[in-house]
Order: structure tokens, then sequence, then C-alpha cells
């Protein structure tokens, strides 16, 4: 199943049940989370998150190592700044740095429940920095 379906798939299932096999473990959204990185970041982050993908070159700066963000934040996982950093949804033109706004790219386009898209994005953006979390060195 493609993964913004198991998110959607996930939001109904929470509306619905009140819990779903997909939050059962947090295993599951580690490896969700590890997934979406190797689909969206990998190419400029690396396959490991320390920099040197395959797009670096194209890049007029320094691709940062998202192994280091706890080792750099006096050893603790800047999970809020993580999650800015990832939606890039600043809301001011041309306010956005060199990564894609994945706030707009993760949004599934769908039509339910009031905020059921933004709950989508956010999922899929937490579950990519709690994959982060679990690669710091
Ligand atoms: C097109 C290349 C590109 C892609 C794709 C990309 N990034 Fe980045 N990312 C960068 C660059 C370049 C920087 C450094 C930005 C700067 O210094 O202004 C950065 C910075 C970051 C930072 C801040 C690091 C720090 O030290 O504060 C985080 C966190 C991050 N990226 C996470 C991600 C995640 C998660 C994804 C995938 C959802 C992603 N990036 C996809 C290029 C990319």
């Amino acid at each position: 199943m493609h993964i913004k379906s198991i998110f959607f798939a996930a939001v109904l299932g929470l509306g619905m049940t009140g819990s779903s096999p997909v939050f059962a473990q947090q295993g599951d959204a580690g490896d969700l989370g590890e997934k979406s990185y190797i689909a969206y970041c990998s190419d400029c982050h690396g396959l490991a998150g320390a920099g040197g993908g395959s797009l670096q070159p194209l890049l007029n700066v320094e691709i940062a190592n998202l192994t280091e963000l706890s080792a750099n934040n006096g050893g603790v996982f800047p999970m809020l700044d993580v999650i800015h950093t990832i939606d890039g949804r600043s809301g001011l033109p041309g306010h956005e740095g060199p990564m894609p706004t994945f706030g707009y790219m993760f949004d599934p386009g769908i039509y339910g429940p009031p905020h059921a898209a933004e709950a989508v994005i956010r999922g899929q953006m937490l579950s990519i920095a709690l994959y982060l979390e679990s690669i710091q060195k």
C-alpha cells in the first residue's frame, strides 16, 4: 500500500475506533519514517543521513548531516525545529530554503473530515522526525 494511503487509513481508523494497528507499536512509525526518509530525503541527505546524497553536486549549499542534530543541540534532539524544517510552510513568499516544501508535498488532497489532510501531513512529518531521532549519533 502507498505510504499516503496508510496514513489516510490510520487517520480514518483513529476517528472510527479510537485505535489503529498502524499506531499500535512505535516500531511501525519508525519503519514508516525510515521508508519516507529514503523516498523523500536520502537523495540529498544520503542513505545514512550523514550527507553526501546524489544531489549534493547540484546544490551550492552544504547539505546538513542529520545524524548530528542532537549533538549540535546540547545532546537534545530538537524535535520541533526538525518538524518545522521539514514542513517549510513559513507563509512568507521567498522564505523557503533549498529543501522542497514538504508541508505542501505531503498534502494527500483528500476531502474528508475537517483537518484530515493536515493530520496526514503532520503524521508524515512526525514519523520522519522520529526516524531521525533514532539515527542520532
Ligand atoms: C534538495 C535537497 C534536499 C532534500 C530533498 C531534503 N533536504 Fe534537508 N536540507 C538540505 C540542505 C541544503 C540543508 C541545509 C540548509 C541550510 O543550511 O540552509 C538541509 C537542512 C535540513 C535540516 C536542518 C539541519 C540542521 O543542521 O539544522 C533538517 C532537519 C533536514 N534538512 C531534514 C530533511 C528531511 C527530513 C528531508 C526529507 C523529508 C529533507 N531534509 C530533504 C537539502 C535537502
